[in-house]
């Protein structure tokens, strides 16, 4: 078979790739395994219950199986629901948005392919420009979204200590560099992998640099406001001309339904709806009508509130505390947990690499993801990205607990050995 460079970057190796079938190819052959390495949202059956029973009115409605099964969707989505949330945002946050401001994706990852690609890449000079991370460890699924080889920059954080097992990722302002090929900054707020939510004065500095140079700042709300809102501590939502804001409804409950939004400047929307049209023709139809019922009365901003994150929320620090009890004497470090629905763990000078721990705990029967595929961009080595390790909490939580005692075991045992 013969492929163009397109056909060979799709076809070629690929760190997630890779990991993504080994993680599917170890399910199958033992299913026994405890999974905490995927980013499949938690089964919460009170909110899947509300999900159901719209989707049951949405048939029993005349027409109703036509109308969310038998057309296609304009390019830019719905207009009925552009228009709900707009008004939704306006309401909330005071944003000056329209429906011109709003389209629908097919999901967050492919709003974020055709946009990433809208602004970085080859240009018709023949330069080449970047997205630009200004914090990793970010988002593995980002991580081959580019059509250009070396698609991204990124820069190490500092590390702040919070307590004897706690720690924060801060951006480094001081040695982040915009340079002409910076496209745009790209941030996912809360972060996957790490649960750590930048603060407003982060996202503050952040648009006010990307606006003086004229780029625009991505900010992936896949976890964050106002829908499913998983942020644990109070911190302000933003928007401006210059932000393009990527919700989506899989951290509902929905990842089924493949929705997200694009929140982004008038001229912003009208080339991803382009560009959307010619990839896709039109995005699916069964999400957007679910989604126009969860925002009329605002009835998703009620479940994000009251259900959703306060079931992250407990989840999260009941894993973190038996991480740390297990773990108390080892010189082990948690992130500390903001938001998004992941614990990221630093085994600090941990004799093997992360690789081989997720190895390791793979044979132990546990799953999880090993942390130094979410350092895209960074021009050197760094020791700290072969410490870490993601885990998902949203699964069961006796699987999660006895998921905990066996990386609390295995890794004692590598620094005992050691
Ligand atoms: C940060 C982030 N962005 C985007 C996505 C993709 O979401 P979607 O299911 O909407 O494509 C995910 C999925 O895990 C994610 O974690």
């Amino acid at each position: 078979m013969k492929l163009s460079s397109f056909g060979d970057k799709y076809t070629g190796q690929s760190g997630i790739v890779d990991l993504m079938a080994d993680l599917g190819e170890a399910l199958h052959t033992r299913p026994d395994m405890i999974s905490m390495g995927g980013g499949n949202p938690a089964r919460i059956m009170e909110v899947e219950t509300i999900y159901k029973n719209h989707l049951i009115n949405l048939l029993k409605e005349d027409d109703g199986a036509y109308n969310i099964l038998g057309k296609y969707q304009s390019p830019q989505g719905d207009e009925l629901l552009l228009k709900q949330l707009a008004a939704l945002l306006r309401d909330e946050y005071g944003w000056p948005i329209t429906d011109k401001n709003v389209a629908i994706s097919n999901g967050g990852q492919s709003a974020f392919y055709v946009l990433a690609n809208l602004f970085a890449g080859r240009f018709s000079d023949g330069s080449m420009k970047q997205i630009q991370f200004p914090l990793v460890p970010e988002y593995l699924g980002y991580t081959d979204a580019g059509l250009e080889a070396n698609f991204f920059t990124s820069t190490r954080p500092t590390i702040e200590m919070l307590g004897d097992h706690v720690f924060k990722y801060r951006v480094d302002f001081e040695n982040m560099k915009v340079t002409d090929s910076t496209a745009a900054f790209c941030v996912s707020r809360p972060t996957n992998p790490t649960g750590n939510v930048l603060t407003d004065d982060e996202i503050r500095q952040l648009d006010a640099i990307a606006a003086e140079h004229d780029i625009p700042l991505i900010i992936d709300g896949a976890y964050g406001t106002p829908f499913p809102d998983i942020i644990f501590d109070e911190v302000s939502p933003h928007w401006s001309k210059n932000t393009i804001l990527l919700l989506s409804m899989s951290k509902l409950g929905l990842p089924g339904v493949r929705t997200g939004f694009i929140v982004a400047s008038e001229e912003i929307i009208q080339a991803y709806a382009n560009a959307n049209t010619i990839q896709n023709l039109a995005c699916g139809t069964v999400g957007p009508a679910i989604a126009s019922k969860l925002f009329l009365n605002r009835e998703v901003l009620e479940i994000s509130k009251n259900i959703i994150m306060p079931y992250y929320k407990e989840r999260a620090f009941s894993t973190m505390d038996l991480f740390i009890q297990a773990m108390a004497d080892l010189p082990v470090y948690i992130h500390k947990p903001e938001g998004a629905i992941f614990l990221w763990l630093w085994f600090k000078d941990l004799p093997v690499s992360s690789a081989k721990l997720y190895e390791i705990l793979k044979e132990a029967g546990v799953l999880i993801i090993p942390g130094h595929d979410s350092f895209a961009g960074l021009k050197a080595d760094w020791q700290h990205a072969h410490e870490c390790i993601r885990i998902s909490y949203a699964q069961d939580a006796g699987q999660v607990n006895k998921g905990v005692e066996i990386i609390a075991r295995e890794v004692r045992k590598l620094y005992e050995n050691n």
